[in-house]
């Protein structure tokens, strides 16, 4: 693991600290009521572990002009019942109020910042080094008030801003316990996973996808990569396959600009780890609104692929049940379509039944997770998205790198 203080290295009763999280959550869109708590259960040892300091939490709600780009309120509100204890909302991010509040705090008392994606510096600075950071107004107006920083927020940990990566620069500090539970899972997904491990990558994002492959493959560290979903339709086109012009068009378009490298990688893969590749042999289109079971011999189609076969999830079963570790990230269909939602449905199946260590890759996959109550059956299901697939590919995460500064700078 690496070199950042957490925070069995320090005792916090009494001291004001400030606390980042990543409680970004899905929101009914109607009444605003949270669709998954699942990231503010993520942060209660660490909330518990500092029963007895001055917590001040610091945390966004999606992005500015995003229609789920709410205050805090609710969330501090949530959070305040998941703990049984009073969770003050201040409607301030570091004005007077915030500032106020802080300084009027006694020990055990939380309050909660309001979202700190609405002041401009922290969406405004992301590309800022460290040392701009540092001296931001948001950086220096909270430093001015607390004793330390915890950094718990493993879901943005791969972003860079005030919040995230500033307060880490100028004040000791900390990797709270869901940071430090997401770095150790996720890191024997990466380091040391129980063999034989499969990883099973979906979803639309196959340039993520790839890299985690490729990231995984080159460490020797994995024995079976199904893609599936999209990915599955990908990789298939890869293997020589036309898939039809809408179909490839589709992946090209939800490519953007990184066609041209995504391509690439999954040529490489394809020349390099066949023998360690297990396609989709069959999969389910959609024809005149019905879902129509083809075989791969069948392609090209000109509807739209939008689910794996029977006969592919039945050669996928045995590689999660004689598995050590599973990894998943990314639904196998178009699960939204209540008829194509079988193939993602039964891979989440087979991964609760088997007695591998199976680690879910964070976004849709682990949310289905929850919806479904199989959270309990599952060996670790992270709380990030993007964090989450960054780390797995082995890429920079601006978060862990200010924490390993503060270490080095205060230690
Ligand atoms: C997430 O939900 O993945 C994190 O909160 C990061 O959000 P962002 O992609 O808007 O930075």
């Amino acid at each position: 693991m690496a070199s950042f203080l957490t925070l069995d290295d320090v005792r916090l009763s009494g001291k004001t600290v400030l606390v980042r999280v990543d409680v970004n959550s899905p929101l009914n869109p109607v009444t605003g009521e949270f669709l998954d708590d699942s990231r503010l259960r993520g942060i209660m040892p660490t909330m518990r572990r500092l029963a007895d300091a001055k917590v001040v939490l610091l945390a966004h709600q999606s992005r500015p002009g995003k229609s789920d780009f709410t205050s805090m309120e609710r969330h501090a509100e949530l959070l305040g019942v998941l703990l049984g204890r009073e969770v003050t909302f201040i409607d301030d991010v570091c004005g007077e109020r915030a500032l106020r509040a802080i300084q009027g705090m006694n020990s055990g008392e939380m309050i909660f910042l309001d979202n700190v994606r609405g002041h401009p510096e922290e969406m405004g600075l992301r590309k800022s080094g460290f040392d701009e950071l540092a001296g931001c107004e948001m950086v220096t107006k909270l430093a001015s008030v607390a004793d330390a920083f915890v950094c718990d927020a493993f879901a943005c940990a791969h972003r860079n801003s005030p919040t995230i990566t500033g307060l880490s620069l100028v004040l000791p500090s900390y990797a709270g316990l869901l940071m430090q539970h997401e770095l150790a899972a996720l890191g024997t997904a990466v380091e040391n996973p129980p063999r034989p491990y499969t990883v099973i990558l979906g979803g639309v994002k196959c340039d993520d996808s790839l890299d985690i492959a490729l990231n995984l493959l080159e460490r020797g560290q994995v024995d079976t990569v199904v893609p599936v979903g999209v990915v599955g339709n990908l990789m298939l086109w890869a293997s020589g396959h036309s898939l039809g012009e809408d179909n490839e068009a589709f992946i090209r378009n939800s490519l953007d600009g990184e066609f041209e490298r995504t391509w690439a990688m999954a040529i490489q893969v394809v020349e390099e780890y066949s023998e360690k590749l297990l396609l989709p042999i069959d999969l389910a289109i959609e024809e005149d609104g019905e879902r129509v079971a083809i075989s791969v011999g069948d392609l090209p189609t000109k509807h739209p692929i939008y689910d794996v076969g029977l006969g592919t999830l039945m050669a996928i079963r045995p590689a999660v049940m004689n598995a050590g570790c599973v990894l998943w990230n990314g639904p196998a269909s178009y699960f939204e379509k209540p008829a194509f939602a079988f193939g993602t449905i039964e891979i989440m199946n087979v991964c609760a039944e088997t007695e591998a260590f199976v680690i879910i890759g964070g976004g849709h996959t682990s949310t289905l997770v929850v919806q479904r109550g199989l959270s309990e059956k599952i060996g670790h299901n992270s709380t990030g998205g993007g964090a989450c697939l960054t780390f797995l590919a082995d890429k920079r995460m601006p978060a862990l790198e200010a924490l390993e500064q503060s270490a080095a700078k205060f230690s």
